[in-house]
């Protein structure tokens, strides 16, 4: 109770301040957002810290972030990619097929204490036998059927999924390792799911 009353004067200030701003003629965006966010089980008021890929990447499209700009997020992305501590990159497909299907982690109702999903069918096809899919992101269907297990693409498979802001500056997709998503065990699970030729997804 004393917590919602303490967030809900808070949000009472932040209302004020950006209606004052609006009225003198000035846009505040994130005082508007920040206004109409309430603290809430792990989705803290921190949530609206935008780190620099985020403030570079908020801009409006007129105004994408510089060749210069783009070239330092991509390279700090990089440097921070933690390959697999045992060197290998393949875990149970099985196990990575439950985590491509699940949608439930990081909300302010989650349990922070049960493992995350990685959503993945919100925005790509997988498995051929899946109807319900989102089109965000390129099909991922018949993925390692097509591409095979060369070191190459095992390196860049799992870079994408630690932070696809390695090679496109403002992806949308979620940064999987780099953000704390998803745990390396599971990374591994859902990278068999997407390798291993007897999953749904090279069927
Ligand atoms: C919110 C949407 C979104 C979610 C969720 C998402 N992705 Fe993506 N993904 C994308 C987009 C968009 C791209 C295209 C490249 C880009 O824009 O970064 C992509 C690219 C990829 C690629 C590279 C494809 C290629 O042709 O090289 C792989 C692999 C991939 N995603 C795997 C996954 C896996 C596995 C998951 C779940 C753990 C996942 N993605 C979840 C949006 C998403």
């Amino acid at each position: 109770m004393h917590r919602t009353v303490k967030w809900g004067l808070l949000g009472a200030a932040l209302c004020c301040t950006s209606m004052l701003a609006a009225a003198a003629g000035k846009s505040d965006p994130l005082g508007n957002v920040a206004a109409s966010f309430k603290a809430h089980g792990q989705a803290g008021m921190d949530r609206l810290e935008r780190d620099p890929m985020q403030q570079a990447c908020s801009q409006p499209a007129s105004s994408e972030p510089s060749a210069e700009v783009a070239k330092s997020i991509s390279r700090s992305a990089q440097e921070r990619v933690k390959p697999p501590s045992d060197g290998q990159y393949l875990g149970d497909w099985k196990a990575g097929e439950k985590i491509a299907q699940t949608g439930k982690g990081m909300q302010y109702s989650d349990d922070p204490a049960e493992p995350n999903g990685g959503n993945c069918y919100a925005c790509h096809q997988m498995a051929g036998s899946e109807i319900a899919y989102g089109t965000l992101g390129p099909s991922l269907s018949q993925y390692g059927k097509l591409r095979g297990t060369s070191p190459a693409i095992l390196e860049y498979t799992w870079t994408r999924l630690w932070n696809s802001h390695v090679y496109n500056v403002c992806s949308h997709m979620p940064r999987f390792g780099d953000a704390g998503i998803l745990t390396e065990q599971q990374l591994k699970d859902v990278m068999a799911y997407l390798f291993d030729l007897d999953s749904p997804v090279n069927q």
